[in-house]
């Protein structure tokens, strides 16, 4: 299993349901990673696709979206945490909000899941947030400590496990919280718990090639996870450049 503390700063490319196979040529010849200054990139695509990718073999990892709760049996069209890893994949998002949102998955789904990919060799991307009526309410804070509370499992600590902040109402939009207010609420997530307070955290929510080196510069900033950005290859290999 990857340990986490070998990186120092991590880019987690998330292609949601986008790309397709020739978009994946081209942008795997244009990708530039550089493995030599401690940064890890992991491209996220469908799992369809994570193959090709595989096949390519260029200095970044594999992840997937998302993942069975189950490891095997009759459950139609889900994919197993155990088929990943035997796929040599090392990343999986969980709890991402579009799952949360349009798939009803709970923060005991996250849990499972996030269980299963430990038990697996596979690290969890834990995915936590709030909507804007919760930041208007003044609950960001009790939104994500329930999140994390309810949903990183026993066996996770900071070499294994990664927290994604991702305030839902900045994913996609263009809009993100100021630098002083993602710095303020990554500090107030190390506090929510002394198991988490070394925790790899990173953020994610309009991640852009002009934005990014601002956040992830702050020191409690451990990477970024991209959406949008992340399917333009020369916003991707500026922001992770
Ligand atoms: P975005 O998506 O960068 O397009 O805002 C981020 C995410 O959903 O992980």
């Amino acid at each position: 299993m990857i340990n986490l503390s070998e990186f120092s700063i991590f880019f987690i490319a998330n292609w949601k349901l986008n790309g397709n196979l020739s978009f994946i040529k081209e942008y795997t010849q244009l990708l530039k990673v550089n493995s030599s200054n401690g940064n890890c990139v992991v491209i996220c695509p469908t799992a369809i696709y994570l193959n090709n990718f595989k096949q390519n073999e260029g200095n970044y990892y594999l992840g997937a979206q998302d993942i069975s709760k189950y490891e095997t049996g009759a459950f139609t069209g889900e994919i197993s945490s155990k088929s990943l890893n035997e796929f040599g994949v090392n990343f999986c998002i969980v709890g991402h909000s579009e799952r949360r949102q349009y798939f009803n998955e709970k923060n005991e789904d996250v849990k499972e899941k996030a269980t299963k990919l430990l038990e697996n060799e596979i690290i969890p991307i834990i995915c936590v947030g709030e909507t804007l009526e919760e930041k208007k309410n003044n609950s960001t804070l009790d939104v994500i400590s329930n999140q994390i509370l309810k949903g990183i499992p026993s066996e996770s600590n900071e070499q294994n496990t990664i927290i994604a902040y991702e305030p839902i109402w900045a994913i996609g939009t263009g809009l993100t919280p100021s630098i002083e207010e993602i710095d303020i609420i990554h500090q107030s997530i190390r506090k929510i718990n002394n198991k988490i307070s070394n925790y790899k955290i990173i953020y994610g929510g309009s991640v852009n090639a002009k934005n990014s080196h601002d956040i992830i510069s702050l020191s409690d900033v451990d990477g970024a996870l991209i959406g949008g950005a992340s399917l333009k290859i020369d916003d991707f290999n500026k922001i992770i450049g």
